[in-house]
């Protein structure tokens, strides 16, 4: 088992499971085995009563720099691609019943991004930086953003995140409505790990339902996800993004 993810029971925040980032050295980018021990670590979130609220975090300066190129080079490479382990763990995330909150110190880049769109409370250092460039990749939005970023910010501030690869600074993030929170770097992960508690010790059963209506309509946004997903695919396989992932291996 991976421990680039490494999942917490933190003992001064009682009903908190943390999934934390934690490949530092290739600044938390995300492997297929991180993506499994993502899913399995919500499902095991999901299934203990005890787990009141989920965390999501990252390490010192950042948060992650999105999928690991190299397995992405591996895809394109394969010719024949099934369901990547992203969209088992996209799918889980958009599933989730219990409130996630995320706390971001530096890089949030691609699905390091696009996860937080699916978080309900979201800190950021201001220090943070955004950025998902789907497009200079050669592919296309995926976790449902496609959706979700336009309803959030408007379409303007999701084309400009989304396709035309702009990076938010975390006081932007914050304008944009991606974001509730801009902290001191030093103050995220106390926040984050303040918040998630306080969300675990309301009544669930109410914060479940209240939860639902805010999030709104599901099928909708898994609907947008396997469109998404059919897109992602067929470009991963596409000469140009494999020209673009051999060029950030070769740097
Ligand atoms: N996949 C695999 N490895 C990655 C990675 C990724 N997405 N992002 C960073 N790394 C690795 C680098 O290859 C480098 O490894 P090395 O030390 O073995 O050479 C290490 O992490 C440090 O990255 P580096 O690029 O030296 O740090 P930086 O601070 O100069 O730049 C980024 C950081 C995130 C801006 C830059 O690494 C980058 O653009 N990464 C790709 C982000 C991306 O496009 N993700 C996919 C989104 S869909």
């Amino acid at each position: 088992m991976t421990d680039h993810i490494l999942v917490e029971r933190p003992e001064a925040h009682p009903g908190v499971l943390v999934l934390r980032f934690n490949r530092p050295e290739k600044k938390n980018a995300i492997t297929q085995a991180m993506y499994q021990r993502l899913t399995a670590g919500l499902a095991e979130g999901e299934a203990d009563d005890t787990v009141r609220a989920i965390a999501f975090l990252g390490t010192e300066g950042c948060f992650s720099a999105g999928n690991d190129m190299a397995d992405f080079l591996a895809f394109a490479m394969a010719g024949a691609v099934g369901e990547p382990a992203a969209f088992s763990f996209l799918k889980a995330l958009a599933g989730a019943s219990k409130p996630l909150v995320s706390g971001v110190d530096g890089l949030a880049i691609g699905i390091g991004t696009t996860l937080h769109m699916h978080c309900d409370l979201t800190i950021a250092s201001d220090r943070s930086l955004f950025k998902t460039p789907f497009v200079d990749l050669a592919l296309v939005p995926e976790a449902g953003s496609s959706l979700l970023a336009p309803l959030v910010m408007g379409h303007q501030r999701a084309f400009a995140l989304l396709a035309a690869g702009e990076g938010f600074s975390a006081q932007e993030a914050r304008e944009a409505g991606l974001i509730w929170k801009v902290v001191p770097a030093a103050d995220v992960e106390a926040e984050t790990l303040k918040l998630a508690a306080s969300l675990a010790a309301k009544p669930p059963q109410a914060l479940k339902i209240s939860r639902d209506l805010v999030r709104g309509d599901r099928q909708a946004l898994l609907a947008r996800m396997d469109e998404e997903l059919a897109h992602f695919v067929d470009r991963l396989k596409s000469k140009e993004a494999r020209a673009a992932f051999e060029a950030f291996m070769r740097r």
